[in-house]
């Protein structure tokens, strides 16, 4: 418990500055064909996301963690989400994208500052 509260403080102190998980916009949508991923996928997902993962800790950072640790933290978190295996591949589809989005958006923003 002691571990618990010591987590909800640090990310509750980061709240402020944790941005809401990206829309499901034209940007996503190209990259989820290109993936071969279903549309409606993502809407589920990020719908999950916001009813089922913010209760306990709030946002977290979706750009903060390796695409490949994703399923060893889907482990952990979705069993306390109560998640079944459809809604835990919609959620992880959804963030994979999210991050893989994120990640094209800051290095062009980076090239381009150059
Ligand atoms: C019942 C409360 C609860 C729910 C619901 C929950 N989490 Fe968590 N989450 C925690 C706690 C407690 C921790 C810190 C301990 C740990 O990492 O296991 C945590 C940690 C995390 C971390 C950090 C992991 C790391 O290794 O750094 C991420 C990312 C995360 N959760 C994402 C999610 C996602 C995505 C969902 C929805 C599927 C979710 N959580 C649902 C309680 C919850």
């Amino acid at each position: 418990m002691k571990r618990f509260l010591l987590f909800m403080s640090i990310l509750g102190a980061g709240c402020a500055s944790v941005p809401p998980p990206p829309p499901v916009d034209q940007a996503m949508l190209d990259l989820a064909v290109e993936r071969g991923v279903e549309p409606q996928a993502l809407e589920n997902g990020r719908r999950l996301y916001l009813t089922r993962c913010t209760n306990c800790h709030g946002n977290v950072r979706l750009d903060q963690y390796d695409p490949l640790r994703w399923p060893t933290i889907m482990d952990r978190m979705a069993p306390l989400a109560g998640l079944d295996l459809p809604q835990r591949d919609d959620l992880e589809d959804y963030l994979q994208l999210a991050r893989a989005l994120k990640a094209a958006q800051g290095d062009s923003i980076s090239r381009s500052a150059k």
